[in-house]
């Protein structure tokens, strides 16, 4: 398994380019179910997530074609088909590869009227159910079972449009009904639904395929179905959390970087937080300069769905937090189980004491390099941005759970002046 290798220290300065959203895409790339049209989407991260997915609608039966699409970030463009699905199972082994793959359940009831969907086991983060999108199938009248592992789930004369009060915001939840919705008989309502930009842009991408959506990027998304859907093209919406991530890794090295393509009326609760800390953040149309001289003070953090604090930027505002002047509270509201991340953070010599849902950071000098190991995407890149400024030597091994979700990091961060290199394991 591939280690990465960090000599800390290095003030980053340059320029990094923000590729599509991750979370974006995922939801997008499953909407091509919902057609027998060819969808079109550029600006599609090069991820190990996004070929599970390929995997994913391949195994369904779908056509697809990837190719690179030229942009600065090395995004590629999916053509996708779907005009001749020959399976409505998504299998364990491929669903339990990565959580999103369950909100194949939606768009497959919805046009082919079943599906067979494993459910998608454990994480690393949370217990993470997926009752909310089951509720939400039967008030959109799909019969559920569970049975062997496997959502079943029948809709044999078709989905009815229903509402759906969702008791929790759910992303996923949100997207799968929503999608769902715009093939089912009448008017759906969707209350309570999640307002993330990632909604967002599938909306737009829905109605881009001739569905009838209002209100999303609201806590109340109406829906009025359609007999068909067509195909289109789409550009996937910028990276957020990549974009705050990098953000971080200019303040924590006490550097200046350009981010690029950023999406930056995206970042509000991230780039807030970021000034109350004394970071400078010059905000462009779809860039930003952030830059730190002085030192970082500590500000408070509580996660909270859009457009609160990102659960997703949590563990790399705690790496900053790590070496900040005073004592910050960290509150996580979204996943019981995420700060996996502490203990690692703690052998590079950060002060953190965790209770319940609340991490109390008090400030260090400095971090030491250290051999650290992550369990999931965000805990592996905060330990990469704590390595980035602690003294010496940090190898951070589990390499592929950062192949999840950021395109050539090392060479990201190499580019800027990083000592970092990826070695082969
Ligand atoms: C999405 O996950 C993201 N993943 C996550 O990003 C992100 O952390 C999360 O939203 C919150 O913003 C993708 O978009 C692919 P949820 P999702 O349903 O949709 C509970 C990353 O690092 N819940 O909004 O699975 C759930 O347990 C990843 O990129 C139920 O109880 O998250 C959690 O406590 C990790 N029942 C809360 O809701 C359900 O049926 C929010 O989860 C569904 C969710």
């Amino acid at each position: 398994m591939d280690r990465i290798r960090i000599r800390g220290g290095a003030p980053l300065r340059g320029k990094i380019a923000i590729g599509g959203a991750k979370n974006a895409a995922l939801p997008l790339m499953v909407a091509s179910l919902l057609t027998e049209g060819t969808l079109r989407l550029s600006n599609v991260p090069d991820l190990v997530d996004i070929k599970t997915m390929l995997d994913i609608l391949v195994a369904h039966g779908a056509h697809a074609e990837v190719a690179p699409d030229g942009t600065a970030s090395g995004g590629r463009t999916i053509s996708m088909r779907a005009d001749n699905i020959t399976s409505t199972t998504a299998e364990y082994d491929l669903v339990r590869k990565m959580r999103a793959s369950v909100l194949v359940l939606g768009p497959l009831v919805a046009r082919f009227g079943e599906a067979k969907v494993s459910l998608p086991g454990g994480c690393a983060i949370g217990t993470r159910p997926v009752n909310l999108h089951l509720a939400g199938m039967q008030a959109l009248g799909a019969e559920i079972v569970i049975e062997d592992g496997y959502i079943h789930a029948k809709a044999p004369k078709g989905l009815k449009g229903g509402i759906v009060r969702f008791p929790t915001v759910s992303v996923g939840a949100t997207e799968d009904l929503l999608m769902a919705a715009t093939l089912a008989k009448g008017e759906t309502v969707l209350e309570n639904a999640a307002c993330e930009p990632e909604i967002v842009d599938l909306a737009k991408l829905l109605i881009a395929m001739g569905a009838d959506i209002e209100g999303a990027g609201s806590s109340r998304i109406v829906v009025r179905g359609k007999a068909k859907l067509n195909g289109t093209q789409h550009k996937v919406v910028a990276d957020r959390i990549e974009a705050g991530t990098y953000a971080i890794a200019a303040a924590i090295t006490g550097g200046a970087l350009e981010i690029t393509g950023a999406g930056v009326e995206l970042m509000g609760a991230v780039v807030e937080s970021l000034v109350n800390a004394g970071v400078d953040v010059a905000l462009a149309r779809d860039s930003m300069k952030v830059s730190a001289n002085g030192a970082v003070h500590a500000v408070d953090v509580s996660t909270a769905p859009f457009p609160g604090f990102p659960t997703d930027m949590q563990a790399q505002m705690m790496a900053l937090m790590t070496v900040a002047q005073g004592a910050a509270v960290i509150t996580e509201t979204i996943f019981e189980n995420r700060f996996m991340h502490v203990p690692e953070l703690a052998r590079m010599g950060a002060d953190i004491t965790v209770k319940g849902n609340t991490a109390i950071v008090r400030g260090v000098k400095a971090l030491k390099g250290a051999p650290v190991m992550a369990t999931d995407l965000r805990a592996s890149v905060s330990l990469v941005l704590a390595g980035l400024c602690a003294q010496g030597e940090t190898v951070v091994s589990r390499v592929y759970h950062l192949d999840r979700g950021y395109q050539s990091v090392d060479k990201k961060l190499a580019a800027c002046g990083a000592d970092i290199e990826r070695v082969p394991g």
